[in-house]
């Protein structure tokens, strides 16, 4: 999507709260699109939705855990019900266990695979089911498997649903 495009669009970005979750959320409000900025630490949601602020765009900051399923079902609830519609939905919420595979303790591992896989299957299948969401742009989480790290790709193009994991 080309960057005059993005403009006034509403895009739903999980692990908005720090890294390349924060970076794309100020790069897309430079851009002029309007968004629902998701992650657990809501202080620091709070703090980016006012940066965001700044460039003109309207946001809400929406404090969710995406390895909680219903909490990803209420995400998609409250961006809908604040902009009435979703044009793009970034899965970018993801943590790493870093590590012999063997060494690192098993609610670590837990951890990755409620975050970056189901994290992302949720707020697929989610998104898939929105009407308000269907027609719209494309929603993207892509990592390259390259181990020890597990990759998913889970996408959501003009309502129809793609997901394929590698591991
Ligand atoms: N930085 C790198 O060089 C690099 C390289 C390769 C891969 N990666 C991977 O890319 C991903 C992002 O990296 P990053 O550097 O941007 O990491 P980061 O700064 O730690 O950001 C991760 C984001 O995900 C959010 N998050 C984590 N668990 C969550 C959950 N259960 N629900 C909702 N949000 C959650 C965090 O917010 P809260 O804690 O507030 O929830 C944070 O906003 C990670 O998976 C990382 O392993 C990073």
């Amino acid at each position: 999507m080309a960057k005059q495009d993005l403009k006034g669009k509403v895009v739903v970005i999980t692990g908005a709260s720090s890294g390349f979750g924060k970076g794309t959320a100020l790069e897309l409000a430079r851009a002029q699109a309007h968004l629902v900025l998701a992650a657990r630490r809501a202080d620091l949601l709070t703090e980016l939705a006012h940066q965001c602020e700044e460039f003109g765009v309207q946001t809400l900051a929406a404090p969710t855990d995406v390895g909680d399923r219903k909490q990803v079902e209420d995400l998609c609830q409250s961006a809908v019900g604040r902009f009435g519609r979703i044009d793009v939905w970034i899965n970018n919420a993801g943590v790493g266990a870093l590590g012999k595979f063997e060494a690192v303790p098993l609610e670590d591992h837990v951890k990755v695979i409620e975050t970056d896989l189901l994290g992302t299957l949720y707020g697929s299948l989610r998104l898939s089911a929105v009407p308000e969401a269907r027609g719209g742009s494309a929603h993207q989480h892509g990592l390259r498997a390259r181990p020890p790290h597990g990759a998913l790709l889970c996408f959501v193009h003009r309502g129809e649903a793609w997901c394929s994991r590698t591991v």
